[in-house]
């Protein structure tokens, strides 16, 4: 199938902090980031401006910059940012039938709002058994999350995801791979920012690792996430000795 989103790049440069952003300076200089896979995931270090990126994505597509599908229509502070102004997309000729923006700050608004329309009544089933049956603050974060995805996301959609590991056990987050590979079979695009060495592993995936120097396309292998938390549980101790050590001095 083809993608829905094919293409991000920015036709303005903005201004003020948003300038500064490694993400938006590397946008800036190249042509754009095409979505060579179904599945792309953006790794970087905290304050690189992925979720600023992925937020903007969302709202230049239409979703609630809070978070939801597209009818969601809450709002409780309006803190997005105006780089979706800067951003244009490139997108393929079908439209996503189903979509979702995850982002990790304000599920629990998202898990609100879902239980306050599920109390309006209108004709056919209650919304909230599109998510799973039960109330998604009557489970733990990591529970309602997976509900969410086993439920909510139909397939021929587009998903954008802002740290999905957030609330998962190393159980939880295979068992969401599981889940992103039903989406991908049923013709979905995935487009996700995370610090998961797990979820980075998954077959087929094309990688962005935002670095000060600009944007760029790695195996997993490669990312910084892999490589440190290998050495580390490879070797815990040498790691912990290494952080603690006085300058220039060997810890105990
Ligand atoms: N309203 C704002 N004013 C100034 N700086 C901001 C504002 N919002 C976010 N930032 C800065 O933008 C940077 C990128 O944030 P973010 O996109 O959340 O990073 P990431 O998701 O990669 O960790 C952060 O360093 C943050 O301090
Ligand atoms: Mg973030």
């Amino acid at each position: 199938m083809g993608r829905y989103l094919r293409q991000i790049r920015l036709d303005s440069q903005p201004e003020g902090y948003l300038a500064e952003l490694p993400v938006v300076r590397s946008l800036m200089a190249s042509q754009g980031l095409h979505f060579q896979s179904n599945i792309t995931f953006f790794v970087g270090e905290n304050g690189t401006g992925k979720s600023t990126l992925i937020e903007a994505m969302a709202v230049l597509l239409g979703f609630n910059p809070e978070g939801g599908t597209w009818n969601f229509s809450f709002s409780t502070c309006e803190s997005h940012s105006q780089l979706y102004q800067h951003l244009k997309a490139v997108r393929g000729t079908k439209r996503p039938k189903d979509g979702f923006f995850l982002r990790a700050e304000s599920f629990y608004n998202a898990a609100s709002y879902i239980d306050q329309v599920n109390k309006i009544p209108f004709r056919g089933p209650p919304l909230i058994d599109s998510y799973g049956g039960t109330s998604l603050h009557k489970q733990s974060h990591g529970e309602s999350f997976l509900a969410l995805a086993r439920n909510r996301f139909g397939g021929q959609g587009l998903y954008l995801l802002d740290e999905p590991e957030a609330a998962l056990s190393p159980t939880g987050q295979m068992a969401l791979m599981l889940e992103f590979q039903r989406l991908l079979e049923q013709d979905s695009q995935l487009i996700i920012a995370t610090h998961s060495p797990i979820l980075l592993t998954f077959p087929g995936a094309e990688i962005f690792q935002l670095t000060p120097e600009g944007i760029q396309r790695v195996s997993y292998q490669e990312t910084l996430h892999y490589q440190l938390t290998r050495s580390f549980l490879e070797n815990p101790q040498r790691m912990l000795n290494y952080l603690f050590a006085e300058d220039g001095e060997e810890q105990p």
